[in-house]
């Protein structure tokens, strides 16, 4: 049988009646957003700038990014004091060779200690820009990896301990391609018929954005205006009959559910990690919060069309307060009076060799709840899993506490073995580092460890919410040679400063 999520979502909504008293009081506080017919498109999209990079005389492809901050009018006339990467709000997309070394300096112009994380990135530990990769302000981080995955849609954002949600919030984020072969009949140019679009609700205020990342829901924030790429109210021009677009959910809680409004069906053909295996055909794509999809949508000379978004379950009161019944016109495609023909979509995308499960050493179980998993917040001073290099294992993972919440692991890209039991369906097929936990369901993700191992500096796993992810929703783990004996450094900086 094959349940897709939106059904898994609507079956489960329905029968978690178990709403808590203070999620009541929430509900009631906060009022449903509807922006579907109400945004005026005025907003010229485009794909956000490629950074410049260069090679230096060891090969290296390096990358001068600053985080600094800035103001962006998000409504003319109304600027607002934001954080960005070379830029007031988001940052450029960094573009990068399967096989080739990568250094990239990253420069912390704001006055607040942050990092800059690679999500969806095979590396080594010390690379990967989360807890442990401080950067004060003033100082310059420079990490380097070859690049050895598959071509996909990651992106950056930082991880300060405990300050992630507010530093993303503010507008630290943007896109890292990964390319390999090029697959023949893909739309390939950036900017032309190959876009990516990061999503972000948040709340304006006489047109500014609120600094202070309001809180609302059990999730965390939740804004009642969309942001593509930091516009507001936007529309695409395209100029090929067909488009590929790379949606990230790059925000704090909200699950999007996006929808062309003619309900017109599109091609679905990546996921977090990389390119599906075939083509999948269907009508609309959910996303939590840090998952990417890549979708190629056909499209008429002249036309208009909307992609929307519905939160997938909606009717449930369980997520109402979680933004269950919000609804978004997210952004308009203005397709040119005439349009350069794209090829055919090809049938066969990518190999993806799967994980089997009897190749798993062990299996591991995560119960998120509360802003804990197993019962225990983020302890930087507490390994939560030590892992053998080159080892498979399998991570089962659930919402433990009838709330929505998602699971992220950092250095790898899993499969989804399971769901509840049942073979995933086609959108969960490819590689993935993000899912959805419906409450009630259970996932059994499959993963391989392989190349790096480092005795003193962890890796994370987490829920992406991130009011949760910072409220301690997060574990860590080593990943070891055989016989090397776990020796983890103390988190630079020690305990957070809250203000
Ligand atoms: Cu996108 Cu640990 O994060
Ligand atoms: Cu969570």
């Amino acid at each position: 049988m094959n349940l897709t999520r939106r059904h898994v979502l609507r079956l489960l909504g329905a029968s978690a009646v178990a709403v808590p008293a203070a999620g009541l009081l929430v509900a009631a506080a906060r009022d449903r957003v509807d922006t579907v017919g109400r945004v005026a498109f005025t907003n010229r999209l485009q794909a956000p700038p490629l950074a410049p990079s260069r090679l230096d005389s060891a090969g290296h492809r390096v990358f001068d990014l600053r985080i600094r901050a800035g103001q962006r009018e998000f409504v003319s006339g109304r600027p607002s004091s934001t954080w960005g990467v070379d830029s007031d709000y988001l940052g450029p997309t960094l573009r990068a060779r399967r096989g080739e070394r990568v250094l990239v300096n990253v420069a912390n112009g704001v006055d607040e200690t942050t990092t800059l994380h690679w999500h969806g990135m095979h590396l080594p530990p010390e690379m990967d820009g989360g807890p442990y990769q401080p950067i004060e302000p003033g100082a310059t981080w420079s990490p380097t990896w070859t690049i050895d995955q598959p071509a996909a849609s990651l992106w950056y954002h930082p991880h300060p301990h405990g300050r992630t949600a507010r530093h993303l919030y503010r507008g630290l984020a943007g896109m890292f391609l990964v390319d390999d072969n090029p697959v023949p009949g893909l739309p390939h140019r950036y900017g032309i018929d190959d876009v990516p679009l990061i999503v972000q609700d948040r709340r304006l205020d006489g047109g500014r954005l609120d600094p202070d990342e309001p809180m609302s829901g059990t999730t965390g924030f939740l804004g009642d205006h969309l942001l593509v790429n930091g516009i507001l109210g936007p529309y695409l021009e395209v100029t090929t009959t067909r488009i590929r677009l790379r949606l990230l959910n790059g925000s704090n809680a909200r699950v999007y559910d996006f929808a062309f409004a003619d309900g017109r069906p599109f091609a679905q053909i990546a996921s977090d990690g990389g390119l599906l295996s075939t083509p999948h055909s269907t009508r609309h794509v959910q996303l939590a919060p840090g998952e990417r999809a890549e979708i190629v949508v056909a499209l008429t000379p002249g036309e208009r069309v909307v992609l929307r978004s519905a939160s997938p379950a909606t009717g449930a009161g369980l997520v109402q307060r979680d933004g269950g019944d919000d609804r978004f016109d997210v952004l308009e495609l203005r397709a040119a009076p005439t349009l350069t023909n794209s090829p055919e979509l090809p049938d066969h995308l990518a190999a993806l060799p799967p994980l089997p499960a009897h190749t798993a050493v062990r299996t591991r179980t995560f119960e998120l709840a509360e802003h804990h998993i197993n019962g225990r917040k983020m302890d930087p001073s507490r390994i939560d899993a030590r892992v053998g290099k080159d080892t498979t294992e399998i991570w089962e993972v659930r919402s433990g506490d009838g709330t929505l919440h998602t699971f992220h692991v950092h250095d790898v890209q899993f499969q989804v073995l399971s769901v509840d039991d049942r073979k995933p369906p086609p959108e969960l097929s490819g590689w993935k580092d993000t899912v959805l936990l419906p409450p009630g369901t259970r996932m059994q993700l499959i993963m391989r460890f392989a190349d790096y191992a480092d005795p003193h500096r962890p890796y994370m796993f987490h829920c992406h919410m991130l009011y949760h992810e910072d409220q301690g929703m997060m574990g860590q783990f080593l990943v070891l040679d055989p016989g090397q004996a776990a020796a983890p450094l103390p988190l630079p900086g020690g305990h957070p400063s809250h203000h």
